[in-house]
């Protein structure tokens, strides 16, 4: 094939995208591996003008509350994994927590995002406790819980708490490659079945996954984006991969910045309404990176609101930016930062509209 008809095929690819949702898995692969800046340039155009004729130029920012970096799961990249004894463990407290939304709410955010290793303490009858009291004070904002793996019972007592919405990454749609980055106690089976049940119980549900995790291939990308087309999330949470000193990870590569905005780009075109965040780890890899993300298509920001003390105890990969614009006491810098692209930040719930 000539080179020019090459280069037309690509671009009718990305037309096919935007215009139908799904390409083949060829065509993905062609997508997210061409160095045609002509194309990496019009798929992004693309994807920032789904977005915009969605959304408007609007992102929706929600308050990140990170509730204890206890964990008792040991996965091969993540910084707060069991086996580092090298972490500071903390656990917030109630009165933590409810301070955090306060001062959330004050700085007007209408969706709380608790997130925490996976830790026996905030779980059970004490989350669920806290839950329905956020619920009560604040009956106008929406109660995110990221929180790892539950029965379906306990997951289904939080929503009946009050709980809206529930992030679990799926990490990998592949099975070989989920066993490489978790101990063999996590299985891929269980992880799958969890999102199934959080969405049979009427979360709005939240997955995702890490762009340059070790041993991801090519494959294992389209699977992700097969596996996300089959559960129609509508959250999803991309973020590169990035190395944390003191886990049996530590020497491996980092994600890619390019791969992880050009997936946000596809992610956008995929799935026209879902919540995109330009996550902490984008922001981390490079200083523009959560600008990349909002010009590809995503629409949230997640700024921290967790105690200034205990923000640098929540690495789960080095450099974690944890004192700048992702932080709450920041807003009006990150403000500043979205204005200067075009954007605005609005503090509406921002829920999932189908
Ligand atoms: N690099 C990037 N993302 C990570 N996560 C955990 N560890 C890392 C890391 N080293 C992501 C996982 C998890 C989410 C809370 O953070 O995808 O689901």
């Amino acid at each position: 094939m000539s080179g020019i008809r090459m280069k037309e095929q690509i671009f009718d690819t990305i037309r096919h995208l935007d215009e139908n949702r799904i390409v083949s898995d060829e065509e993905l692969k062609e997508l997210l591996t061409t160095q045609n800046e002509k194309a990496i340039d019009e798929l992004l155009k693309r994807a920032r003008n789904k977005a915009l004729k969605q959304f408007g130029n609007k992102i929706f920012i929600r308050g990140l509350i990170e509730i204890s970096n206890y964990c008792w799961n040991d996965c091969f990249y993540c910084g707060i994994r069991h086996g580092n004894e090298k972490v500071e463990r903390y656990r917030l407290t109630r009165e933590e927590i409810l301070s955090c939304c306060e001062q959330g709410y004050q700085l007007g955010f209408r969706t709380f995002v608790m997130q925490s290793g996976e830790d026996s303490y905030w779980r059970g009858k004490r989350m669920e406790e806290l839950v329905s009291t956020i619920r009560r004070k604040y009956p106008d904002c929406a109660i995110t819980l990221s929180l790892g793996e539950m029965t379906k019972e306990m997951y289904q007592r939080l929503y009946d708490a009050g709980a809206n919405r529930y992030l679990l990454r799926h990490e990998t749609a592949e099975k070989s490659h989920y066993e490489k980055l978790h101990p063999k106690e996590l299985s891929f089976e269980q992880r799958r079945q969890c999102l199934l049940n959080l969405r049979e119980i009427g979360f709005q549900v939240g997955s995702g996954f890490m762009v340059g995790s070790p041993y991801q291939k090519l494959d294992y990308l389209i699977r992700d984006l097969r596996f996300l087309w089959e559960l129609q999330p509508h959250m999803i949470g991309i973020g590169p991969f990035l190395s944390h000193k003191d886990t049996p990870f530590a020497d491996k590569e980092n994600g890619s910045l390019e791969r992880t905005v050009r997936l946000i780009a596809i992610l956008r075109l995929m799935f026209p309404k879902s919540l995109i965040p330009a996550t902490t780890a984008l922001g981390t890899i490079a200083s523009d990176g959560r600008e990349r993300g909002i010009l590809a298509g995503a629409n949230v920001v997640m700024p921290n609101l967790s105690p200034q003390k205990d923000r640098k105890k929540y690495m789960l990969y080095d450099n974690k930016i944890a004192t700048g614009e992702e932080a709450a006491e920041g807003l009006e810098r990150l403000k500043e930062r979205i204005k200067a692209i075009g954007y605005e930040i609005i503090t509406a719930r921002g829920d999932f509209v189908s």
